[in-house]
């Protein structure tokens, strides 16, 4: 499995020659000034909420790529009314086998809404499984103890968890949450992006290090293979 980071909570997962994309804010990060959404390929857009930190380019992308947008009804809803046809509305609770693997959107704690007010439903994670892995996105949330029924149903190789505090969980609860879905991997999101979110790199991954735990902080740009 290939996993690129584009900033923020977005990431590109290539496995089973599918790629999927998670959540594309990328034109209005600084930080990914980088990044062209034109030479971004999908197969997928997984969106977790309706905030626009989670959602700015799914417009721009799916026009380049026809991606299919797997999301809850509501944002899905609302995308199909400017157009976007390729979609797959799920909510939470609810599981379904794609060609790249099985997708559960699962409970997180957070609000959602959409750039014009619409309600947008809850917010979510998701827990893809694939034949390499099995991963855990958890979206915008705080602790909770839904977490624990994850491991209860998955056996999680890793854990995108946001780790920046003010909006979301921060280092600390993350290292509570992976402990819940039983992992000891964790790739760290929605940290830096705007000024209530930026983190010393170095404090949080001895705290890490410190309960056990291999915290990833991956450049902007930055592919791995895992
Ligand atoms: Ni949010
Ligand atoms: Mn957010």
């Amino acid at each position: 499995m290939r996993i690129t980071y584009y900033g923020h909570s977005c990431f590109l997962i290539e496995t089973e020659g599918k790629k999927v994309l998670f959540d594309p804010f990328i034109t209005p990060n600084e930080l990914a000034r980088e990044i062209d959404i034109n030479n971004i390929q999908a197969d997928y857009i997984l969106l977790s909420h309706g905030h626009q930190d989670h959602m700015a380019d799914v417009e721009a992308i799916y026009k380049n790529t026809k991606a299919t947008l797997v999301a809850n009804f509501e944002i899905v809803s609302w995308f199909a009314n400017k157009g976007i046809e390729n979609n797959h509305p799920m909510n939470t609770g609810g599981k379904k086998e794609f060609d790249f693997g099985s997708v559960k959107m699962v409970n997180a704690i957070h609000s959602s809404s959409l750039p014009d007010g619409s309600y947008a439903g809850s917010a979510a994670g998701f827990v893809v499984q694939t034949k390499e892995k099995t991963f855990y996105y958890a979206g915008d949330t705080a602790l909770t103890l839904d977490m624990q029924l994850i491991a209860e149903e998955y056996k999680i190789d890793l854990a995108f968890m946001p780790i920046g505090d003010n909006f979301t969980m921060n280092i600390h609860d993350a290292l509570k949450a992976a402990d819940f879905v039983k992992t000891n991997t964790i790739i760290g999101m929605h940290y830096d992006t705007f000024p209530y979110i930026r983190l010393d790199h170095k404090e949080v991954k001895n705290v890490a290090a410190n309960a056990g735990k291999e915290l990833k902080l991956m450049e902007i740009g930055e592919t791995f293979t895992l």
